[in-house]
């Protein structure tokens, strides 16, 4: 029997449901309930009917399945699978910020962990941060954490000024304005899309900046044949597949997430079997955390 056989009958066994992010290997993308951005698969997780939900991507995201889901058993094959972006944010730190602008409002990225999600007023993904920003009241300062560089993107598409922590993607810090511009000269018709995570500089070399779900909406409706990729190169492959007759190149070889490539077939069918790593969020920060996600969620 397949390994992909076994994981379908175990997770029909189970009542379980796959959610696999976009940088996930090939392999990991086929076996999905639902493939999709951090959005995408935060919606899926808060209206699941299923008992169990295997979650193939890093920490953060099946901390917010567990979060909105809380009655439901959460699965991270591998547990070493994390987000450095989502530790350079400490809950400490961030008290001491917000006690120096106590009016602040506290808009956290999704790529955090529970405690500070506990701490801010709302979340936002790639996908929603100009809209959820642009929503706050016109004169609130607004403290944004931590990704340094979609915040400054934010800032500038909103003509908002916002109190920026320091974080940053390494990944996407991979992703350099040398390595676009050879890219550019080698394909000079290709149009560039790269993720708001990566540094300004580079940003000025994009035709369009969006998140996963976006680039993959961007390529599928544009009449271009060739598109240079500035993100995790797990997307290169549902690209592939979902637009058979375009070319991709990444904007740079080295754009590869290790946490992202830690989950295989092996390890999802493990999970399933041992029921393993389950994770576990407090008490206390759960619905703390659940507050300022939901009201992300409920932002049209
Ligand atoms: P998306 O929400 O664009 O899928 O991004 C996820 C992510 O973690 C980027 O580093």
């Amino acid at each position: 029997m397949k390994i992909q056989d076994k994981i379908l009958e175990l997770k029909k066994k189970k009542n379980a449901v796959i959610l696999v992010h976009n940088y996930q290997i090939g392999e990991v993308q086929d076996i999905a309930d639902l493939l999709g951005d951090s959005l995408d698969l935060s919606k899926r997780a808060q209206s699941t009917t299923a008992d169990i939900i295997v979650f193939c991507g890093v920490h953060f995201m099946a901390e917010i399945a567990k979060i909105l889901s809380p009655d439901k058993m959460v699965l991270l094959p591998d547990e070493n699978a994390g987000c450095p972006l989502a530790d350079m944010a400490s809950p400490e730190e961030l008290k001491k910020l917000k006690a120096s602008h106590p009016d602040a409002v506290v808009v956290a990225y999704v790529n955090t962990s529970a405690q500070i999600k506990a701490q801010a007023d709302i979340c936002c993904t790639s996908a929603n941060a100009i809209n959820v920003i642009s929503k706050i009241e016109k004169g609130k300062e607004i403290i944004f954490v931590p990704d340094q560089w979609l915040g400054a993107y934010v800032a500038k598409k909103t003509n908002r000024e916002l109190i920026l922590w320091s974080g940053f993607c390494p990944t996407h810090m991979r992703i350099i304005p040398e390595v676009i511009a050879e890219k550019k000269k080698k394909y000079p018709e290709a149009c560039v899309i790269l993720h708001p995570e990566c540094r300004e500089d580079s940003l000025w070399l994009a035709d369009e900046i969006f998140g996963t779900g976006g680039m993959l909406k961007c390529v599928k409706e544009s009449n271009k044949k060739e598109f240079i990729i500035g993100t995790e190169l797990g997307i290169i492959y549902r690209l592939k597949k979902e637009n058979p007759e375009k070319e991709f190149y990444p904007a740079a070889e080295l754009a590869i997430c290790p946490n992202m490539k830690l989950t295989t077939l092996e390890k999802v069918l493990w999970s399933l079997e041992e029921e393993v790593h389950e994770i576990q969020i407090s008490k206390e920060i759960s619905p703390k955390a659940s507050v300022a996600i939901e009201k992300m969620l409920a932002i049209k």
